[in-house]
């Protein structure tokens, strides 16, 4: 039977039959109650929301709202507004992660500056790629017009407490600054100011995001969803060791096609890492596939059904739609026969339970996630579950799930670059 996990009502059915360590939970409880676990403490940090609300009432008159961050600084926010945020009002929203110049240069073209706030996200405050933004979009704003000792009316800065060139630009601009907590990492930060003062200028209440992340916590703490937490991670333990090292997250939603990138972002750096905590070289990692339903049941949904048997499969299941459509059709032929009598969501529903089926009977691994709707409430259950199972595999798999070594060669040789090594040995 497909094990199902409600993260709406935090209900499960089905059994892990796995056995977890008895030391997985002190790890867990003692990562979650220092400073590297600082996510944890997120969902009630609500003075947060605050501070962005007010910065938002100075702002808010702004035709465009612009956010520059790259990775963590990113993807929660441009995941929320995604799924949340009215087609209307995502229009007036821009996010650059990129600083390919001619993709700037587009994203651009049709926005008058002057009408535009920019929202500059770095909690270093010295990714390479965030500050060359800051600088070429400094150079823009004057040749259209905007003064250096107006820069102040159209730039908002996120980053760390202190350190970092943006704190010195901060001061040079007399910037407004929201602030990334000392101990928050960037994939872990969305329910922050990083996600917050996004979410009101793309029209979303923050506060029912955090209140979901809350409950979604409050579940882990009364004890009984925390040991299906733990038996997941469990099992996609045990399944590693037998070779299943890849991880597809599958919502039945377009809406969260960016959900599933931050959740790339979260899987990868978070599990991706050479060395354990011991120190010994491990290799180790889960990577993670983006699929959505049902549109790559067209797609990818062949190589997961035949081909290397390599994959766990998170299927996220919208259990409502605010609209629906019927398929009544009044026409004679056989071959449409099964629409008549169906709305929209049959079908939708139909092919979710087939693949479920079909996966059952293949005896491939996966879970069946489950939320009532796309909602404020729900996105932020969905965070916050998939950041405490990351921490729980960064304890099945002894490594240090805050860090990310392993991008730094890339930094150091583009600094390098620039200082005049020709990229020759
Ligand atoms: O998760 C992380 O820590 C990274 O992906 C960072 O978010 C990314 O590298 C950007 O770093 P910063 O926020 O310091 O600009």
């Amino acid at each position: 039977m497909t094990i199902q996990l409600n993260l709406t009502s935090c209900a499960m059915k089905g059994d892990f039959t796995s056995n977890v360590p008895d030391t997985w939970e002190k790890e867990f409880n003692k990562i979650v109650s220092h400073d590297e676990g600082h996510f944890y403490k997120m969902p009630s940090e609500q003075d947060i929301l605050s501070e962005c609300k007010t910065v938002y009432e100075k702002f808010k008159n702004h035709k465009n709202f612009i956010h520059v961050g790259m990775g963590g600084s990113s993807l929660g926010p441009e995941m929320l507004v995604d799924a949340l945020a009215t087609p209307l009002k995502r229009k007036n929203m821009t996010f650059l992660s990129n600083i390919e110049p001619d993709w700037i240069a587009e994203q651009l073209k049709d926005l008058s500056l002057k009408e535009s706030v920019f929202y500059f996200v770095s909690k270093s405050g010295n990714t390479m790629e965030s500050i060359s933004l800051f600088l070429a979009i400094k150079n823009e704003m004057q040749s259209q017009g905007i003064k250096p000792e107006q820069f102040k009316d159209h730039i908002i800065v996120c980053t760390g407490p202190t350190g970092g060139v943006l704190n010195e630009l901060i001061t040079e601009y007399n910037l407004t600054k929201l602030e990334i907590p000392v101990h928050l990492g960037g994939r872990f930060s969305v329910l922050s100011a990083v996600g917050a003062l996004p979410c009101l200028f793309a029209g979303i209440d923050p506060t029912p995001i955090w209140q979901g992340a809350k409950d979604l916590r409050d579940n882990l703490e009364a004890g009984d969803f925390k040991n299906n937490l733990f038996s997941l991670g469990m099992l996609l333990d045990e399944l590693n060791n037998k070779g299943v090292t890849q991880t597809v997250l599958m919502p039945y939603s377009s809406k969260l096609k960016k959900f599933t990138e931050w959740f790339i972002q979260l899987w990868s750096e978070s599990l991706g890492k050479k060395k354990n905590l011991s120190g010994e070289d491990i290799f180790t990692g889960l990577t993670p596939i983006s699929s959505i339903g049902t549109t790559d049941q067209h797609s990818q949904m062949q190589l997961f059904m035949e081909g290397p048997r390599d994959k766990f499969v998170f299927f996220l299941e919208v259990e409502n739609q605010s609209k629906d459509y019927s398929l009544n059709h009044g026409l004679p032929f056989k071959s449409l026969e099964i629409y008549q009598n169906r709305k929209l969501t049959d079908i939708f529903k139909a092919e979710l339970e087939g693949t479920m089926k079909a996966f059952q009977d293949y005896g491939l691994p996966h879970v069946r996630l489950s939320i009532d709707g796309i909602n404020e409430q729900n996105l932020g259950r969905l965070i916050f579950f998939f950041e405490a199972l990351t921490v729980v595999m960064g304890v099945a798999f002894s490594v240090n799930p805050f860090d990310q070594p392993g991008v730094e060669a890339s930094k150091v040789n583009a600094n390098k670059w620039l200082n005049g090594w020709t990229g020759q040995d």
